[in-house]
């Protein structure tokens, strides 16, 4: 069991033009982890789950991917040289993505949907392609659903189609942004019953979520965002019980207040 971190940012850093939205990120995601990312919305959540598979390119510090640089040739500061979309490929290979809004294709079926990344990156044939996407399909209960297309099925379908997409290229990590945020509040629940069950099976996952209460039980580690700064992190207990920081305290307050008990969220603990 090795014990180098599956995703490890060092001082990342990101500016769009003038406005610099992330400023000096660090972060360890070991192997079996789930770590949830908070904050108000801007704070810089997106973009840094999405600098952790180089969907954006970061422009300082480094992102490591099981012990290897993801984007660029060297460390340093950019300039400097990006990687070859081949190996960014090879490094990324491990990393899976659930997005906000699903991004399903309209025009292909849910199987399709599904096992596009792994026809696309041509490691497959079609046949084992669909096999596994159809075996993903089952994990999230949607097996009958793979002829369909997405436009018929429900928000919470949409995104459990989503979740079997990212689980067919069998990942080591997944990363999650605000899975269930698109979605009518009924629909929420299914969606993180998926997930809920992926931690049991020990998936290792980077949640950026406004679900505090899930996320209070499932994490290992919780990081708090604003302005493009980690403000505080550590254990749920830590953040959701024995909160550090007045400006999380001030964050979490509309939550403690329209929760009935406060310690209600934690009482149960661990993923269930
Ligand atoms: N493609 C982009 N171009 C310019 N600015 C962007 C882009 N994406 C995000 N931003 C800005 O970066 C900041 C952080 O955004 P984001 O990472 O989406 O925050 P969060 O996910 O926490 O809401 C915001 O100020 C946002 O407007
Ligand atoms: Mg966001």
């Amino acid at each position: 069991m090795s014990s180098l971190p599956i995703v490890q940012l060092r001082a990342v850093g990101k500016s769009y033009g003038a406005q610099r939205v992330l400023k000096g990120i660090d972060l360890s995601v070991m192997r079996g982890e789930i770590v949830s990312l908070i904050g108000p919305s801007g704070s810089g959540k997106t973009t840094a789950l999405r600098c952790m598979n180089f969907l954006e390119a970061y422009d300082e510090g480094e992102v490591w991917i099981k012990g290897q640089l993801l984007g660029y040739r060297s460390k340093g500061r950019t300039p400097r040289d990006r990687d070859s979309e081949r190996s960014i490929a090879e490094v990324r290979r491990p990393v899976s993505m659930v997005f906000q809004q699903f991004n399903l294709w309209p025009h292909m079926s849910v199987l399709g949907n599904v096992a596009a990344p792994l026809v696309l990156s041509k490691k497959a044939s079609k046949a084992d392609a669909h096999r596994s996407a159809l075996a993903a399909l089952e994990r999230v209960g949607l097996a009958q659903k793979a002829d369909a297309y997405p436009a018929t099925l429900s928000g919470g379908q949409q995104q459990r189609v989503g979740i079997a997409r990212a689980l067919a290229i069998e990942p080591e990590v997944m990363l999650l942004d605000e899975p269930t945020s698109a979605l009518d509040p009924e629909l929420v629940e299914e969606v993180l019953s998926v997930i809920r069950s992926l931690a049991q099976d020990g998936m290792t996952m980077v949640m950026v979520t406004h679900e505090m209460s899930f996320a209070a039980k499932i994490s290992n580690h919780v990081v708090f965002m604003e302005a493009g700064q980690i403000v505080e992190a550590g254990p749920p207990e830590q953040l959701f019980g024995n909160t550090r920081t007045p400006r999380l305290q001030q964050f979490l307050k509309p939550w403690f207040d329209r929760s009935l008990s406060p310690a209600a969220p934690l009482q149960s603990g661990g993923a269930q």
